[in-house]
Order: C-alpha cells, then structure tokens, then sequence
C-alpha cells in the first residue's frame, strides 16, 4: 500500500514546504495531496490565474521524490465567482441561497457552474497534465458531503423535470407509477412535479425516492464531466477518483466509482462509531465498481477530529490499526489527514502529524513504525471473500424514506448482518447485482428492499450456479419507484422460495429465535412456509410464537429478523464457522492469516 499525506501549501509559509517534503520522503511517505480547495489562491480575480506559487510546491515535493495527486478545486469557490454568478449558489428548500463562507455552497446542477468548473480544471490542466510527478488527480472533494446534492434552484427544477420525462415519458405513466390519486396528488404534467419541500403529512414516498435518484444523478455527471476533461489530457497510468464519505448516501459511490475505475473514501473512524462500521466503508469502497475495483483511502484520521459530538482522543496504536485495516481490506493507497494542523480558519482544534508549532504528535512515529512494518510484510494477495453482502443505494433511499420505525435504517439492517460475518472471520464484498454473484458461496440480502426484473435474474442465476442466497427482513417488497409491488412477497422470489412474507412487525416484544435462543431484534417479518423447510422459529411475541423464522428451498433463503446475534447464528450454522470475540477481524492472505483486534488495538499474524 502506498503511503501519503494531504498537504495545504497556500495555508501553509513557503520556506517550510522543503523540509515538509523531506520530513515526509523520511517519515517514509511517498504521496502527497495538494491543490483541493485552493480556487481563490489560484485564481483571486476572474481569468487572472496565479500558478507560481503552485508551480513551487509541485516542484518541491516531486524533488524530495513524492508523488503528487492534484485536487479539483471545486468543493470551494471564490467569493469573487459567487457575487459574479450566483446562480451556481445551492439553493436552500425555502428558497434562501447558500452563502458564502464554508465549502460545497454549490449547485451541481448549475450550467454556470459546470462551465466554471470546466474552465479552471482547464487551466490546472494547461499547466499540469502532462508532469511527470503527477500520479493522480482528485475531482472534487467529498460530492454530497454537508447536505449538499440536493438542491432546490430553478435550474434543479427544470432538470428534475426533464429527468422524469426521460424516465417516465409521459405524465400519465409517472402518475400511474407512482399512485398520485392517492391524496390528490395527481399531476398535469411534468413541469409541476416540484421538488420536494417539507409538506404538513409526509411527502410522496415515490417523489422523495425519484429526488434522491436525480440528486444523485446530477452529482455524478458533474464528476464526469471533470473526470472526462482530465482523463482527454493526462497518460493511461495517472489515475483519476472522487473522494467520498462513505456515511454519506446522498451519491451513489458505484458509479462515481465506475468512471474511472478508482474508488476513494474519506476514513474518520470517529465519525462513524465503531470499527465494523469502518470495516463496514472499506468493504463498500473497496468493491465499488466491482470485485476488480481498486480504491484508495484519500483520508486517514491520524488524531482527533474536530466535527464529532465529543471528539475524543485517538489512543496510542490506533492509527497503526487504522492503517493495516485498509492494506487488509485490500486498499492501494492510504494518505493521513493531514501534515501540519491549520492556524486559520474552521479547522482549528482539528489534529494533523503535528503541532501547530510544527513538533510531531504521537501519530507521528506510529506511522514510521507502521510504514516499516508494511514494508516488511510486502505487497498482499487481494481479499477473496466467500460471502457478498448485496446493497444498493437505491434500497437505502427507500428504507430510509420509509424507515416505518425511529433509528432503523437500511444501514443499520445491512450492518447486522455484515458485523455477523466479521465475527464468523468471513470476509465480505459488498456488491450489487450487475455484480457476478455466482462467483460467492454465499449472498446476504437483508434490507433488499426493492424488486426489479434484474434483480431477480441476477439472484436466480447466482442459485442456479450454486451460490446460496439469504434474503433478510424488508427485502423485495417496493418496485423501482418505491410503490409497494402487486405481488406475493418476497416480490419475485416468492415461488423460488416456495414461501411468502405475510406481514412485517415492528416489534415490541422479546422475541427470541428458535434453536438458537437469541434476540430476533427490532423486526420480523412474518413468513408462511409453504413448501420452504423452516430451519428457525420465533419464540414468544404476541403474534409470532412458533411462527417460521427462516425459512429455505433449495439454497434461497428467507430471514425474517434483524439482529446481529441471530444472523451469527444462522451464518455459523450455513458456512461452519465459529464465532469469534466481537470487533475482531480475520483476514486470509496468502499463507498469512492475520487478525486485527479493535478492542485491544492489536493486529497480529
Ligand atoms: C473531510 C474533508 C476534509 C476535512 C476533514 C476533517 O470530510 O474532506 O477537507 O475537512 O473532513 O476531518
């Protein structure tokens, strides 16, 4: 794994950038990240661009012998652009403009803005495409991040309607899709389906899921429109990505993924609570675009952060853990947040690899030791994970549109079942279905909410090749526009499985599961058997008692709970596992078995 660091040279005295990069080439790194949010140092008046300064920096770091990855600057425009054309200016759903005075203000509808865009990744390129020391570019920063796809300007109106008028092709056949006679919601055309903004009732489930989908849409072609520009001028071998935060799932990560082949990720372990959910980000970057993606962590937390609630401190040894977690979960490339802390601005208590007075923090020799260590051990075989957890973003709009109980989430469904197999020592790909499935012993499907054609072949093929597929609770029961299907549940699968969903329970009784005598959690969903063979029964629950808990025929199965414990149970009773202590993860590679423990700290093989 590739080893660097994000560095912000317009932030930081230009007679300190030469011992920075030898301080980094020493501390054994060899990337570094410049050039993200720096458009008012390049360009502090329209078309009056200032390189110099960049041409100093490039030329230092590349003389100490790092790789550079130049960053987009367009997560941060310039005031200047702004007073100019506010129209590129995110559009609140009360109709107030963002303001000035942070990043991601940004309409990523905007034609002004993509033009805006196109012009200075123009000029960055006119100066830089063909530098030797360049290895990567990084298009952006963080598209989605801080609620900003979304946004609610005359410009997103007009496109949402063409949106749908491409999807739908006449009004008749949205209204109809979507059910509109219900509340009167009927609509004469596509010109007045308007964005949604808060309503008194909840709003349409099929509107809001439409609106996530083209927010999502719009965030990716402005990508590629960058990712188009840059890959037209730069050789085969420099790559290209798009860092996002992998909490976020206002953009589909699989197809900014897609563009170029690279994935990338922004870990704060921090934010996101525990070390399953971080495994949890890695397994969903690392396969992004596919079992072949290459992905890299475009930001490590190297200290503590300064954006969480509490924002405690990072013990010693957890960045070591940190990093061997993404080279084991099969990551290229990882590059520490960042090399000197910032003196100005919104930043100020976060941490860097030093002090504000420039001493190193505690990070600082962990990382040398870590980067020796790596170095040691050598490159490592690629993961090759029996069991593919099956997630799509379009199934976490719908739960979470329609989340029918506080706290549940599709995330929260999916990572019972993902925390399961962790603590069976399996490691997981985390895929979607244009994915070959059948190349898995085992798919996990829990929170599959939605139903579509495709989905359904890619699923019977995986059977038919032998891979055994478990369906977990709220899988199959909404089509592609988020109304619930006509047919028998599971929707699609129901005569496969020889079973059917008859209700969904959001429960409030101490179910357990039967042989296993553990929780059923916070759902059930009620089977019939049919001519399935029941493996596991509910136990206590007003209307549940007995009942079939999971259900099988011929390697499709049907779960109906949601809670970590039951899914250990059954995973270990299918794949022959043995349950480990919890927050620990096993990794094959190779002749090496290698088990890092979250809890002590400790990553040993
Ligand atoms: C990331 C962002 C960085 C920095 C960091 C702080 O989300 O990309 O620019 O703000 O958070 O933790």
């Amino acid at each position: 794994m590739r080893i660097g660091v994000c560095h912000y040279p317009e932030a930081l005295p230009r007679d300190g950038w030469g011992n920075d990069a030898r301080s980094m080439k020493a501390l054994g790194l060899d990337l570094v990240r410049i050039g993200e949010f720096a458009w008012s140092t390049f360009e502090p008046a329209r078309d009056s661009f200032e390189f110099d300064w960049f041409d100093e920096a490039i030329e230092v770091f590349s003389t100490a012998g790092l790789g550079l990855i130049l960053g987009t600057p367009t997560a941060a425009p310039p005031l200047w652009l702004s007073l100019e054309r506010p129209s590129i200016l995110l559009t609140h759903p009360d109709g107030r403009r963002a303001q000035h005075g942070s990043r991601r203000h940004v309409c990523m509808t905007s034609e002004a803005y993509r033009s805006e865009a196109a012009r200075v990744v123009g000029a960055l390129l006119d100066r830089y495409a063909g530098h030797p020391a360049v290895v990567a570019w990084q298009v952006d920063n963080e598209p989605g991040n801080h609620d900003s796809a979304r946004c609610w300007c005359d410009e997103c109106q007009t496109a949402f309607s063409v949106w749908l008028e491409r999807r739908f092709g006449t009004i008749d056949a949205l209204n109809q899709a979507w059910g509109t006679g219900f509340w009167s919601q009927t609509y004469p055309d596509f010109e007045s389906v308007a964005l949604p903004v808060p309503t008194l009732a909840p709003h349409h489930p099929s509107l809001l899921m439409a609106h996530r989908k083209f927010a999502s849409d719009q965030s990716v072609d402005f990508i590629a429109a960058q990712t188009r520009l840059i890959r037209a001028r730069v050789g085969a071998g420099v790559e290209i990505t798009t860092n996002l935060y992998a909490e976020d799932l206002a953009v589909d990560a699989r197809a900014v993924a897609a563009l170029d082949g690279l994935a990338s990720m922004d870990s704060y372990p921090h934010g996101t609570g525990s070390p399953m959910t971080t495994a949890f980000h890695l397994d969903l970057t690392a396969s992004a675009a596919g079992p072949t993606t290459r992905a890299w962590v475009m930001e490590q937390q190297a200290g503590p952060v300064n954006w969480t609630e509490i924002n405690p401190q990072v013990p010693d040894g957890q960045v070591r853990v940190w990093t061997w977690q993404a080279a084991l979960h099969g990551f290229d490339a990882l590059l520490y947040f960042r090399w000197k802390p910032a003196r100005h601005g919104q930043e100020l208590y976060h941490s860097g690899l030093h002090r504000h007075d420039g001493s190193p923090t505690a990070a600082f020799d962990e990382i040398a030791a870590t980067i020796e260590e790596l170095r040691r051990i050598g490159p490592l075989p690629a993961p090759r994970p029996r069991v593919a957890l099956l997630h799509s973003y379009k199934d976490a709009w719908a739960i979470d549109i329609n989340p029918h109980r506080k706290g549940l989430s599709h995330r929260s469904i999916q990572l019972e079942a993902y925390r399961a197999a962790r603590r069976l020592g399996l490691e997981v790909a985390i895929v979607d279905s244009t994915t070959d499935l059948s190349r898995y012993e085992f798919v996990l499907a829990p929170g599959l909410q939605v139903t579509t054609p495709e989905r359904i072949l890619a699923i019977t093929g995986a059977l038919e090749a032998g891979t055994r597929v478990v369906l977990g609770a709220r899988s199959l029961v909404v089509d592609r526009e988020n109304a619930w299907s006509d047919q028998t549940l599971p929707a699609g699968l129901h005569h496969r499985l020889g079973a059917r969903v008859v209700d969904h329970l959001s429960q409030t009784d101490p179910v357990t599961i039967d042989p296993y005598g553990v929780p059923a959690g916070v759902w059930t969903d009620v089977l019939e058997a049919g001519e399935a063979a029941v493996l596991a029964t509910y136990s206590g629950g007003t209307f549940l008692d007995g009942r079939p808990a999971v259900v099988e025929n011929a390697g499709l199965f049907y779960a109906g709970f949601a809670s970590e414990e039951a899914w250990t149970a059954l995973l270990a009773d299918l794949t022959g596992a043995t349950a480990g202590p919890p927050d620990t993860e096993v990794f094959e590679r190779g002749a090496r078995r290698f088990v890092i423990d979250h809890r002590r700290l400790t990553v040993t093989w």
